[in-house]
């Protein structure tokens, strides 16, 4: 992989092995977990020791590499086995595309090759994974240049959860748009969502904006309204995890709330995504797959119980924002604005011509 400097780089390979900062850890703990075996990457980005859709991406190429790296056989048992393995590891979390686009991806790459000689074959799919990697920390250099234009000097924004260098390659998406806005000198300021139930924005945006030394405070999830009322807040960016050919868009739940307190504000929304989160297939938010993900993380705290034993509990780890709530979509190619359904077409248009 080419040397692209990036603040927060959660992913590493080297030696048939893939590191992974552990994000369960962080903010206390910078652990790097060693995954030699697709079912070893499966379990980590299940168990979310690396979370955030383009980061579960490029991971899973990596373990694509890994789950096929010691076959011996045919060109026809090569792909058998290959598209196996990526219907394995896009069962590890159900909502962001960018898990199925980076393991479509390699098979794809690998189904339209002539090569016929599998050792060349597992190298190919290692060069694409490496690619997906390298892509990443430019498209998401890209979203920071395009959205840092957005905002005036003096912008006081929201964000929710953790859609920064440690979701992604190491830039960041809605993160990205900070990153850019503070190496042009651009004077801002920004609001971190604390993110229940996992504290993505407590334990790992305020990390990284607070090493980066970018002015920010934290807030409790249900601060944000009266923050909006009191005028403190003029912009909010978050990411995504899938967005549908409408421009309704899944990110972690709390996101929707957020998009209707800043509309009820008359305060621009914006997501900030790469193409490869864009579902082709998917017309509406209706058609999201929502993950739930287990009640202790609702119902316990660092394994300390915080509601009575045996109450019900409703754990959904997404929820989809209406794109009627969404101002733009800050993507490596532009800003998408309404209507999306024809941005988004364009985009995708110019994207698959080569144009950015
Ligand atoms: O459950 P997580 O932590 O994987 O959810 C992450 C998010 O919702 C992020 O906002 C999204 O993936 C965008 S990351 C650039």
């Amino acid at each position: 992989m080419k040397n692209l400097k990036v603040p927060f780089a959660p992913i590493r390979f080297s030696n048939s092995t893939l590191y992974l900062l552990d994000q369960r850890k962080l903010p206390v703990h910078e652990i790097w977990v060693p995954c030699r075996s697709s079912h070893a990457v499966w379990k980590a980005i299940r168990t979310m020791v690396v979370r955030g859709a383009p980061a579960i991406g490029v991971a899973a190429g990596y373990g694509l590499y890994l789950g096929i790296h010691s076959f011996h056989g045919t060109r026809e048992g090569f792909l058998k086995k290959l598209r196996a393995q990526a219907a394995y590891l896009d069962s590890a979390r159900p909502t962001a595309r960018n898990l199925a686009y980076a393991v479509e991806r390699i098979v794809h790459r690998v189904a339209t090759s002539k090569e016929r000689h599998v050792p060349k074959l597992r190298d190919l799919v290692l060069q694409e994974a490496k690619d997906i990697h390298t892509d990443d920390i430019l498209i998401c250099r890209s979203i920071g240049k395009y959205g840092s234009k957005l905002f005036k000097p003096g912008s006081r924004i929201l964000t929710h959860c953790n859609a920064g260098g440690l979701a992604t390659s190491g830039y960041g998406t809605a993160l990205a748009v900070f990153f850019a806005m503070k190496e042009k000198k651009i004077p801002f300021f920004v609001y971190v969502d604390e993110t229940r139930p996992l504290l993505q924005g407590a334990r790992l945006t305020a990390w990284e904006l607070f090493k980066s030394k970018i002015p920010s405070t934290l807030i409790c999830d249900n601060m944000a309204a009266s923050l909006m009322r009191a005028g403190k807040i003029n912009g909010v960016v978050v990411g995504a995890d899938r967005i549908a050919m409408n421009g309704d868009t899944a990110n972690k739940i709390g996101t929707y709330g957020v998009a209707v307190l800043a509309h009820a504000h008359k305060i621009p929304f914006y997501i900030a995504a790469p193409s490869t989160t864009f579902d082709l297939k998917t017309k509406t938010g209706k058609d999201i797959p929502i993950e739930e993900r287990p009640h202790s993380e609702v119902s316990e705290m660092n394994g300390k119980r915080l509601a009575p034993k045996g109450m019900k509990i409703f754990n959904p780890s997404f929820d989809v924002t209406p794109h009627s709530y969404i101002s733009g979509i800050i993507t490596e190619a532009g800003v998408l604005r309404r209507p999306f359904k024809r941005s988004i077409k364009t985009i995708q248009q110019l994207l698959r011509d080569g144009v950015q």
